[in-house]
């Protein structure tokens, strides 16, 4: 509630009930500006209060407010036994039906104004207003001109219309909403994909390697049974994880042999690398945290940080078994593929120690069950 002093008109107290503060704040500044004394409410029972605190010169109110709509307010000031003769505007862009314009002048109202008039145009219906009123070439309805009962039928009628409405407008958004959200969100898929891409092609080796970890981690989370969009964020992150990988030198990257001891711990740090790349990107998953976590092991020998058990995110430990499957079953210069069952008896002898139990599982009944089938439909 602010009460804010004009300039030429300090006599002509105004008060403005809205329940939306920038509008109530852009009234305010040109109603001050053209002289008025502004009080302002936010809903009915605020300004009710505030009008019967200090009675305003003329009411200027918005219709659909919480608490108490305009309507009531106009109602309890023509019933009201010394607020009666103030006169009431109603400024309003939700009422405009014929049924509306009925409503305001059964509780009372002197004028209704559809938002948004010209600043001009408002000013000027206050001015006749006021000025029939003092010249008393208009007669200021003092009550309501219909029974309570009746008042209260049409006023149900017509707040019911307009919830309709208003559902109808909140539904409509919510639609839009929902597919820009899917939108962004294709965007945000086919720029991981790019990124994704970038990365396997500087992998002589193993191109497809993030590709194919992404298909297998998401069959995996699917065998889980995870939600779809938790499923989803794996499938992703799954796609990134080795991101980091774009700092290491080329020539570690797609050596033909082992590496030694340095190599190795300078490849150690892709997983940081790729955490810090991401990090900042506010995914509705955890992507960053999967490319820093999938070298770490259920039993807290993996790195960079150690982390144990149900520390390490559960996406990090889908890809990690999916990660190391793919790399096994895999030809790499230095070493043969194995087969997938050779695969399958490894990940089944690390099962509680160096990968999550549960994805074990759900890894083992999948390809034995023979329900994973994406790596054959690659081109
Ligand atoms: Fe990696
Ligand atoms: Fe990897």
């Amino acid at each position: 509630m602010i009460m804010v002093k004009g300039s030429n008109m300090a006599t002509t107290r105004i008060l403005l009930a809205d329940d939306y503060a920038q509008v109530r704040e852009m009234l305010a500044a040109l109603l001050q500006q053209d002289g008025y004394d502004v009080m302002t409410a936010g809903n009915g029972v605020e300004a009710m209060a505030m009008a019967e605190r200090q009675a305003p010169d003329i009411i200027l109110s918005d219709i659909l407010m919480p608490e108490m709509d305009g309507f009531e307010f106009c109602r309890r000031i023509k019933e009201h036994p010394s607020l009666h003769r103030i006169p009431f505007v109603f400024y309003t862009a939700t009422y405009v039906d014929e049924e509306d314009r009925r409503l305001a002048q059964a509780v009372g109202a002197s004028r209704f104004i559809v938002k948004p008039a010209p600043p001009e145009v408002l000013l000027e219906e206050l001015r006749q207003v006021l000025a029939d009123y003092r010249q008393q070439r208009l007669e200021v309805p003092q009550k309501p001109l219909l029974e309570d009962r009746e008042l209260l039928r049409m006023h149900d009628r017509v707040v019911e219309h307009k919830l309709y409405h208003k559902i109808h407008e909140l539904e409509q958004e919510r639609d839009m909403v929902a597919a820009y959200e899917q939108r962004m969100r294709h965007v945000l898929i086919a720029v991981l994909v790019a990124i994704s891409r970038a990365v396997g092609a500087r992998d002589a080796y193993n191109e497809m390697h993030q590709v194919r970890v992404s298909q297998l981690a998401r069959c995996i989370g699917q065998e889980m049974g995870l939600d779809a969009e938790v499923v989803d964020g794996i499938r992703l992150s799954g796609a990134v994880h080795d991101l980091g990988k774009l700092h290491l030198p080329a020539e570690i990257l797609n050596k033909p042999s082992a590496l030694s001891d340095v190599e190795y711990r300078l490849v150690q740090t892709h997983a940081e690398v790729g955490y810090n790349i991401l990090k900042d990107i506010d995914f509705p998953w955890p992507v960053a945290d999967v490319c820093y976590q999938h070298h770490e092991r259920w039993d807290g020998t993996g790195y960079p940080r150690g982390l144990k058990g149900k520390e390490i995110c559960l996406a990090a430990r889908v890809v990690a078994v999916a990660d190391v499957v793919e790399a096994m079953t895999h030809h790499r210069p230095w070493r043969p593929a194995k087969t997938m069952e050779e695969a399958m008896q490894e990940i089944e002898a690390g099962r509680g120690s160096r990968y999550c139990p549960d994805v074990v599982d759900a890894t083992l009944a999948m390809i034995r069950g023979n329900r994973f089938h994406a790596w054959d439909q690659e081109p």
